[in-house]
């Protein structure tokens, strides 16, 4: 037998593809997975090309597998770098035998032995493959519900990696989640870069929804990413009211200035975002809500970083992923003149997260002595299981396998920001 060591960066939605690429190579080639790179007959780096940075590191990092690989060993570059460097990946790096792109993970086998290969269409539609069966959970199932995306924000460069969007048949989804929740995975985590600009013939995401909390096995839905725009008030109603759906949103904000969010194309207006975040508190007083940021887009000044500041000051967000924005290729944001100089972005970066971390210890401190439902799913070191509360808290308790795969009721005792510690008390 061989062995596949796969290293995955970025979002769920590659996370998602190794797990593709996982099961095409174990159940239908004669592979099997090793943690060690050096033991490996196959070496697979699955790349993000979201911010520059990744893709600087791809190149250092293909150099050292090279190095320390077995004799023999081959190499191969996936996802998004894979779609937007293309066949350039081999020119700057002639030991990578072949070049796979993110809309191209259904080709694995076909050029696992093809020296050179490189498949990085990215307009290939798979949206009706049907892939092997792998899950890196026993407990939660990832499944994808589109693929690409059209939205053509200016700063973003998926459109140029995942391409158009297709939505993948409403049957094919329900049929994989009643699939890997009579398997043990009672959480079923809906992935698309756009999700809730889901149509199949007429079935939009919330009767996508509907559909999946159908499926008696499954406890609990989650999905990533929705778009702000596409909150209408039947999504939001049917986030608030469906029991199974986790209550836990992700609202992608990227700026708080109007002016910047018309040149990032992203559809909406600050008092659109407030609209719908102050609507899904009032529905839903448990909700936790999650962002991305962009701070230093081209052309934000400082009036429109402080418009930032509001939306956070205002909506009180959970969870912020944020970032400094970085030029991609392809984009239209990277050909805009007014970018910003780097001490700046890093003086806004750095004001935002101090203060969300103050805002985030007040929401922390205030689960002390709460109970929440939680879901075990993985054992930590020092004799701790952890798992995540309906509305997307990390909790940490003392335990055993046992509490895999099952949900029990937790007191917390010593909320932390990376995790809440507590006690099981039914
Ligand atoms: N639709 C996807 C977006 C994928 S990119 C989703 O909502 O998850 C994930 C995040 O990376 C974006 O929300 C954005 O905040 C950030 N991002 C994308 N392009 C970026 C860029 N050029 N510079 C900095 N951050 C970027
Ligand atoms: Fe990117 Fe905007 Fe689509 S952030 S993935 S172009 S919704």
């Amino acid at each position: 037998m061989k062995k596949l060591y796969i290293e995955t960066l970025g979002c769920a939605m590659n996370e998602r593809d190794s797990e593709h690429i996982i099961a095409e190579l174990t159940q239908k080639e004669d592979f099997r997975l090793t943690s060690t790179m050096e033991d490996a007959d196959l070496i697979l780096i699955n790349t993000c090309s979201v911010r520059e940075k990744p893709v600087q590191k791809l190149f250092s990092e293909i150099g050292v597998f090279a190095k320390k690989r077995k004799e023999g060993a081959k190499i191969g570059v996936c996802g998004c770098t894979a779609s937007h460097l293309g066949e350039e990946i081999i020119k700057r790096a002639p030991v990578v035998d072949f070049v796979l792109g993110a809309r191209n993970v259904s080709k694995i086998r076909d050029v696992l032995d093809k020296k050179g290969a490189v498949e990085v269409d990215i307009n290939y539609d798979e949206s009706s493959f049907t892939f092997g069966d792998f899950r890196n959970s026993l407990y939660k199932a990832m499944i994808n519900i589109s693929i690409g995306c059209d939205k053509q924000c200016s700063f973003c460069i998926v459109p140029h990696t995942r391409g158009k969007e297709v939505a993948i048949p409403a049957d094919l989804i329900i049929q994989e989640a009643r699939k890997a929740a009579q398997s043990g995975a009672k959480e079923i985590m809906l992935l698309g870069q756009n999700v809730n600009n889901y149509n199949d013939n007429g079935r939009d995401f919330s009767d996508l929804l509907e559909m999946v909390s159908e499926i008696e096995e499954v406890e609990r839905i989650r999905f990533t990413s929705p778009h702000p725009l596409h909150m209408d008030d039947k999504f939001l109603e049917l986030f608030a009211n469906n029991p199974k759906v986790c209550k836990n949103m992700h609202m992608p904000l990227q700026s708080g200035s109007t002016k910047i969010l018309k040149e990032m194309k992203r559809g909406y207006t600050k008092g659109w975002f407030l609209d719908r975040a102050f609507k899904l508190r009032e529905m839903v007083p448990d909700v936790r809500i999650s962002t991305d940021i962009i701070v230093a887009f081209p052309g934000e000044s400082e009036e429109d970083f402080l418009e930032t500041m509001d939306v956070i000051e205002q909506v009180r967000f959970e969870q912020i992923f944020s970032f400094k924005y970085s030029p991609r290729p392809l984009t239209k944001a990277a050909e805009f003149e007014n970018q910003i100089p780097k001490e700046i972005a890093d003086r806004r970066l750095s004001t935002l997260q101090r203060r969300h971390n103050e805002i985030l210890d007040e929401i922390t401190d205030a689960t002390k002595g709460r109970v929440f439902e939680v879901y075990f799913e993985e054992l930590k070191s020092g004799g701790r299981v952890a798992g995540r509360s309906d509305n997307g808290f990390m909790v940490m308790v003392e335990g055993s396998e046992e509490l895999l795969g099952k949900t029990k009721e937790v007191l917390i005792e010593y909320p932390r920001r990376t995790a809440l510690h507590g006690k099981v008390i039914d």
